[in-house]
């Protein structure tokens, strides 16, 4: 029985080979890789800080395993933009104070761009359907829906100039 395998997985559009055993998490593989970005908090599907996408979807790393995701793209957090190239969504959410402790930060933000990339103009049903797996024990909420709303305008303003 094979229990150990070399995959390929894309992080953040750079290739990475490994070699990883049949139970070995994504959420694991990632924060090896030193993606430490990627936050883990129940390791059981609830509280999606460990939110990622992969192949554009968005998915709980800790509930995906790393074979799972051989020959495919994962995006974390730091892959959608950083200090002099962040994305609408991690603007906003520094504009609005969407963040306090941080921890569930990264994985909200993966959720609302999964939102955001199916839903563009969503109503503030569907963000709180869109993140009802991301849980948050600091903000209440209201500020990460202001920011994702926030976010969704810009994205849209930039859609139509460009
Ligand atoms: S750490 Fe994955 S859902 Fe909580
Ligand atoms: S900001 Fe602390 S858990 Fe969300």
């Amino acid at each position: 029985m094979i229990t150990e395998k070399r995959v390929d997985i894309q992080v953040n559009g750079q290739a990475c080979e490994i070699t990883v055993p049949a139970w070995r998490t994504l959420l694991e593989v990632l924060r090896e890789l030193g993606h430490k970005e990627v936050k883990c908090g129940c390791e059981k599907g609830d509280c999606g800080a460990c939110a990622v996408l992969l192949d554009g979807k968005v998915v709980d790393s800790c509930l995906t395993l790393a074979w799972n995701a051989a020959g495919r793209s994962v995006t974390t957090v730091q892959g959608l933009g950083g200090p002099d190239n962040a994305h609408p969504l991690q603007t906003a959410f520094i504009e609005h104070g969407s963040a306090q402790c941080g921890y569930c930060t990264p994985g909200m933000i993966m959720a609302a761009k999964a939102l955001l990339d199916d839903i563009p103009e969503p109503s503030l049903k569907d963000i709180k359907r869109g993140l009802s797996g991301n849980l948050c024990r600091c903000t209440g909420y209201t500020r990460i829906f202001s920011a994702i709303q926030a976010a969704a305008e810009t994205l849209r303003q930039q859609e139509t100039t460009s």
